[in-house]
């Protein structure tokens, strides 16, 4: 088929990149002229495992073009992604101008019948609004040309999205009619041939399951979280509790592991979307609120400790930090707990040393621009040259099974804060380390 796909972030590269790996002619549109140079070369803007030889290669082929320009998209293409940012507003409701935006350009340049698809995550009724948007601008340039709006969120996640998007648990498809449906299901076929996994419903509900899905997602993490700290009030341990309630299948082993809180594109921004929406439709929602207050708080719990250990005052301290990234995987520091934990030492005064396999030149330039007193090193056991104390924020795999006797020589004093619960297992205290870990006193 021939597709466009308006927005190359994370989403629409993902989307585009995958449908063109199928053998479809994809063409990418971005309004960042400098993004859709390096694109045109195989070079990509993210760091996404998997994903940039298959730009290469799917460029090489012909199969992936680049352009700023949407006309050229939608001059042959019978399907147009909508994949541009819905950032957070202010109020903490989606910000639709950059959909409703695209919506209006495919209105004015579309030139033969159009199923167009929301990928992007978009507050209930947006479908609605998309639509309203392409028929007046089709409306003002007197033409009657035949569309319909579709949504089909996307499920991906960070560091592993190539391979969600081509071996989907589900790919959700709402629309309202069947002409529509007919276009979505020769469009997934590559993917879903084997199991039906495509789930056919109504718009709203489908502009809904991601938002559920997601809630449903930073709900168990906020819960698991709840459980942790009260674990460490009462002397259980977490780790434990986690494996003693996961095992019964009802409630599953994903998405309960303690930790530093919840961060990237995806939970806070929906969650906060989530209760908005609620909230401007006459229903309080005390769950999801409480999800969002959970996490926030669960982000300072490693920095908590360290001031517990420390002192209120931490000047003079220098501490190591292994892992910036929100999760292993990925150099996205969006909502990353690493930026809350840092602060607030910096803040109180201490030095730190920052060591990430991918998300340095990130933190660097974007999310701790202008931080004094951060010190990036080039491995992880530099960041703990004479520091007083590691401490570990993202569990990317060289940390897991780290040389401890090289730690316990290079740091101050053998002290370990792991936000992740990674060293549980290994019994460091007998090895003569101070460990703090999170959900267990
Ligand atoms: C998520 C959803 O999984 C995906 O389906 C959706 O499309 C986008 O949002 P992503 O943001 O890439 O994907 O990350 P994910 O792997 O889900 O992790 C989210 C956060 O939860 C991370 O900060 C992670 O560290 C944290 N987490 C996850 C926990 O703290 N405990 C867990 O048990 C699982």
């Amino acid at each position: 088929m021939n597709i466009t796909v308006v927005g190359t972030g994370y989403v629409g590269l993902v989307t585009g990149t995958c449908f063109s790996e199928m053998g479809n002619k994809v063409i990418c549109i971005d309004i960042d002229e400098k993004k859709v140079e390096a694109l045109k070369k195989g070079i990509i803007p993210i760091y996404e495992p998997g994903l940039e030889p298959l730009v290469k290669k799917n460029v090489e082929l012909g199969n992936l073009t680049f352009s700023t320009d949407i006309k050229e998209g939608l001059e042959n293409s019978e399907v147009a992604f909508i994949a541009v940012g819905t950032p957070m507003g202010d109020d903490g409701s989606a910000d639709l101008q950059y959909v409703l935006a695209v919506a209006k350009q495919i209105g004015e340049e579309m030139t033969k019948p159009l199923v167009v698809i929301d990928k992007s995550t978009v507050p209930i009724g947006t479908a609605d609004k998309v639509k309203a948007t392409i028929k007046a601008a089709l409306d003002k340039r007197g033409a009657d040309i035949e569309f319909h709006v579709v949504s089909n969120p996307e499920f991906l996640k960070e560091g592993a999205a190539v391979n969600d998007f081509m071996k989907p648990d589900r790919v959700v498809i709402g629309a309202e009619t069947e002409a529509a449906f007919k276009v979505m299901r020769k469009l997934y076929a590559t993917f879903t041939h084997n199991h039906d996994r495509l789930i056919e419903m109504d718009v709203r509900s489908a502009e809904m399951t991601k938002y559920a899905a997601n809630a449903m997602l930073a709900t168990k993490i906020s819960f698991m979280n709840e459980i942790a700290n009260i674990c460490e009030k009462v002397g259980a341990d977490a780790n434990k509790v986690r494996i003693g309630i996961g095992s019964d299948n009802r409630i599953g082993y994903s998405f309960i592991y303690p930790g530093a809180g919840y961060g990237g594109s995806c939970f806070p921004k929906d969650v906060k979307a989530l209760k908005k929406i609620a909230e401007e439709n006459g229903y309080k929602a005390k769950l999801i609120t409480s999800v969002e207050e959970v996490n926030d708080a669960q982000k300072v719990v490693i920095s908590n400790k360290v001031i517990a250990r420390f002192g209120e005052d931490l000047s003079g301290y220098t501490f190591g930090v292994w892992g910036l990234s929100f999760k292993p995987g990925t150099d996205d520091m969006r909502e990353a707990p690493a930026i809350y934990v840092i602060k607030e030492l910096v803040k109180r005064g201490a030095k730190v040393k920052a060591y990430d396999p991918k998300a340095m030149h990130e933190a660097q330039v974007f999310y701790l621009k202008g931080v004094e007193n951060v010190e990036y090193v080039s491995s992880k056991y530099k960041a703990l040259e004479n520091a007083d104390a590691m401490i570990l924020l993202t569990e990317w795999k060289e940390f897991r099974s780290p040389d401890f006797m090289e730690i316990k020589t290079l740091l101050n004093s053998p002290i370990v804060f792991d936000g992740r619960n990674q060293y549980g297992v290994f019994e460091i205290e007998k090895e003569g380390f101070e460990y703090y870990q999170i959900g267990k006193a």
